[in-house]
């Protein structure tokens, strides 16, 4: 058995992607067809970039858990969904079947609409990665309450921002959170994140860890407790049944909040039948998923590569996914590929950095460990340098499996640019060619597409879309103005991605990373300005300025300049002060690696930071800093050189 709308060819590839151009809409109503839907749409898509509006598969009506689980259950019902791998690897492996995941996610959205939610209610889900997190996205789905999961890594002030700004009435959370050899205490994050939080009605609380917390009478509950109770609501005669919403096509599913360039995290809004198709069409075509394979994308739900390619996209393609709850490097740099043989692997996704990470433990953690399973390896979240690329073909794939470089954002749901494993060609680097449906185009600043090619001859620009894909963002939560001005408004008529890329002679492209005021650290998207808004908190700072160095496993580093009023005795403990504020205001993923104190920072008359400059001193360049003639004092710079870390 295979899929409908599967590539299979190169020959295949080349028509499926004209037909995507020529005739978006009737190539997406056919690929439509393999979905579940309660009533087909009136119109396949209506759209424009100006405001933007973007509608697909209009009129349609569907629940995307029909199609993740319903629907599979006469064929699959016995067919592992979930194998849940969890962090200790002495622990019991959780198999969770289609008809399981059906009637825990049934159970759970009994659960969800015992306490009071409702279509269209924001929950916010923060948990660690186990088959939980799995139930409680999907009965969300199933109720049509619009989940907005946050990784466990994200501060009390974070989530508190975020829960803010969805207005959230509803959370879903863990006493704990294991993650090699730590234990997060996610509840009592939450707790410190709901002080004076006069909106929220429920904490449901799983038990994972057994960390003690503070349940407040009238808001916090037990998982276990509401889903016994539940249980006997849904199940009568052994028939599991929860009626799943019918929601319209354009229904919001989800909000994930995401890093822009300025100061506050946007919340990027994905609907319904759009994403579903757009993240099982990938998902199949991308990894060439043959039935009954076995599915290991390494990346935590908190992040979209973990929405569409851990649940969505794989379980409406009624795939195998492994879900993994604790990190490549524990209990040693073995894990991995000791989980590629347990549970026989076929296809691994997982970042170029956890690549780089894991090359730098050498080749003794893969001694004994067989990996013949391994059919198709994946990268995602950032550049793949060439060297991370051979050792994953060379060490892991051992030259028989094909690599899939897959260019994706946020926003834009699912892989836009990547080869399809086998069929379409790979280049270590390239994420190579587009996926069917998918218009990508370089231009210059002005929007204008580039022709004249490089001394190497290739193109470089601003990568732009020029027409939509199913699974575009629709709006960022609460201000469409954001969105238009965020991804629409910088260049007339095309969807702007804030990545700069090249493009070859054979078509296709290389992504070289933002050209905006974000950064890429271990593949996780951070904002420069964010980062200054937390360092800037700590009470002797002045001001501070973030940018990007190259780091040899991370990608890229943070580098903060910071000025600072107070004659500081101790360094290092200021700088211990200064992270830890950060590590409070958003979290440890946005800990810069390096601070430079400095006396002051390279501005223009204006009073623009000159961030080239800064850049460069922090990549190791002093000597070619370009023109400083409009610096209001160029004496800082050479301060600034003097000190440089
Ligand atoms: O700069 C690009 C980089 O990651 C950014 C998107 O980050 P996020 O929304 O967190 O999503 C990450 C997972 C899809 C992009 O703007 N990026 C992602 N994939 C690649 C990449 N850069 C180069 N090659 C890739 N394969």
């Amino acid at each position: 058995m295979s899929y409908p709308f599967q590539i299979k060819s190169l020959g295949q590839y080349h028509d499926a992607y004209k037909k995507s151009v020529e005739d978006p809409e009737s190539y997406w109503a056919s690929v439509a067809e393999y979905f579940q839907w309660r009533k087909t749409w009136d119109k396949v898509l209506e759209w424009n970039f100006k405001e933007p509006k973007i509608e697909w598969f209009r009129g349609a009506k569907l629940n995307i858990t029909e199609n993740c689980l319903d629907r599979h259950l006469a064929d699959l019902g016995d067919k592992p969904a979930i194998i849940w791998e969890p962090n200790d690897p002495g622990d019991k492996i959780r198999v969770v079947t289609y008809k399981r995941l059906h009637k825990r996610v049934c159970q759970f959205a009994q659960v969800l609409k015992n306490n009071g939610v409702k279509k269209g209610d924001r929950v916010c889900i923060y948990m660690g990665m186990i088959p939980e997190l799995a139930y409680a996205v999907l009965a969300c789905a199933r109720i049509g309450a619009i989940h907005s999961v946050i990784f466990g890594g994200f501060s009390a002030q974070s989530i508190a921002d975020r829960l803010d700004d969805a207005k959230a009435e509803y959370i879903v959370t863990c006493d704990g959170a294991y993650r090699g050899s730590k234990d997060i205490p996610l509840k009592t994050v939450i707790d410190d994140a709901l002080i004076g939080n006069k909106i929220i009605k429920r904490v449901i609380v799983y038990t994972r860890t057994r960390t003690p917390v503070s349940m407040i009478k009238g808001r916090d509950v037990w998982w276990e407790d509401e889903m016994e109770h539940a249980e006997a609501q849904i199940e009568k005669d052994d028939i599991v049944s929860f009626p799943a919403e019918e929601m319209d096509a354009e229904d919001p599913l989800f909000i994930l909040y995401t890093s822009g360039s300025t100061g506050k995290p946007k919340g990027v809004v994905h609907t319904c039948a759009g994403y579903m198709v757009w993240t099982t069409y990938t998902f199949v075509n991308v990894f060439q998923y043959d039935p009954g394979q076995v599915h290991f994308c390494t990346a935590d739900i908190g992040w979209v590569t973990g929405h569409s390619y851990i649940l969505y996209g794989p379980l409406c393609a009624g795939a195998t996914s492994l879900m993994f709850e604790g990190i490549p490097t524990w209990p040693d740099a073995g894990r991995l590929w000791e989980i590629v043989d347990k549970h026989k692997v076929n296809i691994i996704y997982t970042a170029p950095t956890a690549i780089r990470s894991l090359m730098g433990f050498g080749l003794d953690p893969l001694k004994g460990k067989d990996l013949s399973s391994l059919k198709t390896l994946g990268t995602v979240g950032e550049p793949i340098n060439e060297e991370a690329w051979h050792w994953y073909d060379d060490h892991i794939g051992k030259r028989k499996c094909p690599i899939v470089d897959t260019w994706w954002q946020t926003e834009t749901g699912g892989a836009l640019i990547s080869n399809l494993a086998g069929v379409t060609p790979a280049k270590p680097g390239w994420a190579t060619l587009p996926i069917p449906g998918v218009q990508p185009v370089l231009v210059d600043e002005n929007g204008k597409e580039v022709t004249e090619k490089d001394e190497h001859g290739l193109l470089k620009g601003n990568l732009c879309i020029k027409a939509p894909w199913p699974g575009i963002i629709r709006t960022t939560y609460g201000d469409h103005e954001r969105c238009r001005t965020n991804y629409f408004a910088t260049y007339e008529n095309l969807y702007f991605t804030g990545d700069g890329a090249y493009k070859d002679e054979n078509g296709f492209y290389r992504i070289t990373g933002r050209v905006d005021d974000v950064l890429n650290v271990s593949g996780h998207r951070i904002g420069t300005a964010e980062v200054e808004n937390a360092i800037n908190m700590h009470a002797g700072v002045v001001e501070s300025a973030v940018v990007g160095y190259p780091h040899e496993i991370k990608g890229q580093g943070l580098y903060a300049y910071v000025i600072y009023n107070r004659p500081h005795v101790d360094d290092e403990l200021t700088r211990k002060d200064i992270l830890a504020t950060v590590t409070r205001i958003i979290g440890a993923i946005a800990r810069p690696d390096k601070i430079q104190f400095v006396q002051g920072l390279p501005k223009t008359r204006s009073g623009k930071i000159m961030r080239r400059i800064l850049r460069k001193i922090a990549e190791g360049e002093t000597k070619n800093l370009g023109d400083t003639s409009t610096l209001l004092d160029p004496a800082v710079v050479d301060d600034i050189k003097n000190g440089r870390l």
